[in-house]
This record gives C-alpha cells, structure tokens and sequence, in this order.
C-alpha cells in the first residue's frame, strides 16, 4: 500500500497536495491480462485522504471491471523454476506461474519427476541460446495426463507419459505438451527411473547404435564414464560387446564406472589419459571416442584413435573445444561428428523405437540406472551447481515439492 501511496502522484500526473478534479488511474486486470483506464474525480490533501482514495479506486475499479466483462475462470497457477537473467545457479528462481488450458493437440500433464541434464546448464549460462527470457528450463520429464486438448491427441486422462528435449519448461510442477512430443511410459519402468534414463537413454541409444555402430571386438573411449550418459553408454556399449576405457575424477567415480562394465578406467585428473589409451590399446588406439567433456579432452581423443577412428564429440562439460582445422583429421583419416540427439529423433516413428528399446533393456535389467541424486524442484539451483562442479556421478532428479 505505502507503495503505491507514493506512486500515487506520479500515477496521476500531478503534484500531491494539489487539488484532482479528474484523471484517469490505470489498473491492471489480472485475469485477462488487459489495462483498463477508469475515470476518478477525487482531491488529495494529505496522505491519509490518499489512502482511503486509493482504496476507493481500488474497489470502484474492482465493481467497473467486473460489469464491464463476463466473469472468466481464475488463472491456474503452479510452482515453477524461472530465470530472468542468465547467469550461476542463482538465477533459477522459484515463482508461481500461470498455466493455461491445454489446445488442439496438446495435453497438460502434472509432473512426477524431472530429469537434470547438463544441457539446462548451457541454457540457462547462455552458451546455448534461449528464444525468451524469462524462460522455465528442462528438457525431460515424466507425468500423468490430467487434461486433453482438442483434436486427435492418442492420449487420455491418467496416462503416464515422458518426453524429453523439446519442448523447454519440465521445472514446473505442470506444463503444457505436444501430445506427439511425449511416448508412453510401459509400467514396468517406474517414473523416477524413467526420468533418470529418456534423454541420457536416447541418447547412449544413437551414439551406440547410429552415429558409429559398435560391435563385438571394437575399443572405445568414453570420457565422464561415471556421469548420466557415461553411465549407460557403459552398461549398454558393454553389452554390445566392445571393450571399454572409460575416464573418471575420482577414485569412487572409478569404482562406479568398474560396475557400469569399464574394463579400463583411467583418472583423468591424475594420470594422461592419451599414454594410458595407448598403454592398454599396445599403440593401436580405439575405434571411436565417445567425448562429452569437450575443451579438457577433445585434442587428447584425437591422439587416442586409430586409423579411420571415428571422433563423436557429443558435448563440452568442461568448455567448448577450439576450432579443428580439417588438417587435423588427415594424418590418420578420421572422422569427426557434432551430433544432437533430436536429428536422430527426428520423426516420431524414430522416437518411439528408440524409447522402445532403451524401455525394454531398462525393464530386462540389461541397463541399471543409477539415480544417485534426487532433489526437490525448488531446490534446483543446489542441483546445477553440484552438476557443474562433478559432485555427482549417474543421474540426476528433482522431485516436485509436493510430492518431496
Ligand atoms: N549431443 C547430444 O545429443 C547430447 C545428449 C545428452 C547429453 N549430451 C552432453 O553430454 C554431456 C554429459 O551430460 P550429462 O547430463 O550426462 O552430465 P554428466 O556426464 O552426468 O555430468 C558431467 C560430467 O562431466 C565431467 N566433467 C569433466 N570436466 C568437467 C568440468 N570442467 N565441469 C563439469 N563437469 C566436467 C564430470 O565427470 P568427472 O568428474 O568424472 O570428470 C561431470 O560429472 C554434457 O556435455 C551434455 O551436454 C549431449
């Protein structure tokens, strides 16, 4: 109130004490997002006829507004993580956002659990750009169907779905989906897990399968080998057959990864990992590198490949590597990828076989996934910054409040 006591004569245009015959006061409707000017013929004299002025027009705008339009339902609010400005972990703000009704093809789904990717560290620092600000971050989650829109959505009240990568705004307690963005989530696969595993799974799921084919007998490198994604590029790449050499921080990282199926593990912050690849590969090198550590690593990987090695460079968790002249892949004629896992799940018959077989070997017991760090969603700065500074290893959740 003392607020916009002060405001008032600015508001109005003129010098308080001086006499009001007429002005007009701006009010803003919360509902309908709309302005409405009402007309005030008042005088103010001194601040306590300003106050019982302002509440007047508080509740003449009040009774004006509602007979000027039709009574429309309250807005639905929900808790949300917003950021206003790009920056540190701070700048993730717990606010109540309003959410709309789902449209023609769109579903609203209430969240169980929200995946962590380090992709919301690049978007919410700016090394990857947003297209508004203030935006809601996160690109994975799980839920349950409580609203359909119009038109055929092949999704009913009720039902569990996840989605990941597009589009951004899993931080709240609620959003609003494409109901084509999300697959179905089997019962076997408990949200949590699921939440823990879509994007990481997928994307382990193309590195491996797609982008380079790995097979019986291949060596490959895989760096972060105890984060969301080492984890299950591991597990699975183990299963494939290939023989693993897989880079950690610590000794404990080194142990998970051990489990995860490494049959090398190299502490990259001790040793070189470049004289150990070669040690244990006797100077071949390996097939393919799997490199999501970027600046630190990328030159090194190079170094670590065989003669038509392939270099997937799938992310940049210590910075972004510098440029690569062409001259560098010809010594040994290798091949090098920047890939995104939405050109390999461009289409939705892509998306639903891949979910599918990630689902199956998640539910066969073939990848474990390792949630290691569940925090609740309002909590999600602690969470960033225990991400970027390697104090966590798997995966990474947080917990709608209310569910916590
Ligand atoms: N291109 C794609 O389609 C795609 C899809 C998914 C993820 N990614 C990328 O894959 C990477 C891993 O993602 P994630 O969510 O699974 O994260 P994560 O691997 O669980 O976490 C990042 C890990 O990177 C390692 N790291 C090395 N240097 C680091 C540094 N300077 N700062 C922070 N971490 C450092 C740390 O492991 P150590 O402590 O063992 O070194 C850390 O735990 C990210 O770069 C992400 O953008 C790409």
């Amino acid at each position: 109130m003392s607020t916009l006591l002060h405001q008032l004569p600015r508001l109005l245009k003129v010098k308080a004490p001086s006499p009001i015959i007429s002005t007009l006061i701006h009010r803003h409707n919360y509902k309908s997002k709309s302005h409405i000017l009402l007309p005030l013929s008042t005088s103010i004299s001194n601040a306590a006829s300003a106050a019982t002025t302002t509440r007047s027009i508080a509740t003449q705008s009040v009774v004006r507004a509602a007979a000027a339009s039709p009574p429309t339902a309250p807005p639905i609010m929900v808790k949300a993580i917003r950021v206003h400005e790009l920056g540190g972990p701070e700048v993730l703000k717990w606010e109540d956002v309003e959410i709309g009704e789902p449209k023609e093809g769109e579903i609203r789904v209430k969240n169980k659990a929200i995946g962590l990717n380090f992709i919301d560290v690049y978007f919410r620092k700016g090394v990857y750009p947003v297209s508004t600000i203030p935006f809601t971050p996160g690109v994975e989650a799980v839920g349950e169907v409580i609203a359909v829109g119009g038109g055929l959505t092949g999704r009913k009240v009720g039902d569990i779905v996840a989605y990941c990568m597009n589009p951004m705004g899993a931080y709240a307690e609620e959003q609003i989906l494409p109901a084509s963005a999300v697959v179905p989530l089997p019962p076997s696969v408990d949200p949590i897990i699921a939440a823990s595993v879509l994007l990481k799974g997928l994307t382990a799921h193309y590195l491996l399968r797609r982008c380079f084919k790995v097979e019986p007998g291949h060596t490959i490198l895989v760096h972060a080998a105890a984060g969301g994604t080492g984890s299950l590029l591991c597990q699975w790449a183990n299963a494939l057959g290939a023989t693993i050499i897989g880079t950690v921080s610590t000794e404990e990282k080194a142990i998970q990864a051990k489990e995860d199926g490494c049959h090398h593990v190299i502490i990259y912050k001790e040793e070189d990992f470049v004289s150990r690849v070669n040690e244990i590969t006797s100077g071949q090198g390996v097939e393919v590198v799997y490199d999501s550590v970027g600046k630190d690593t990328f030159q090194g990987s190079l170094k670590c490949l065989k003669p038509r090695g392939y270099m997937v460079s799938f992310g940049q968790s210590s910075g972004t590597p510098d440029p690569v002249p062409l001259s560098a892949l010809s010594p040994k004629s290798l091949f090098l990828t920047r890939p995104l896992l939405r050109h390999y799940t461009e289409t939705r018959e892509e998306l639903l076989k891949a979910a599918g077989e990630l689902f199956a070997n998640v539910s066969s017991g073939l990848l474990k996934v390792r949630v290691n760090h569940k925090y609740s969603l309002s909590q999600a700065a602690q969470a960033h910054a225990d991400l970027e500074n390697r104090r966590t290893s798997g995966s990474v959740v947080l917990i709608p409040d209310a569910a916590w």
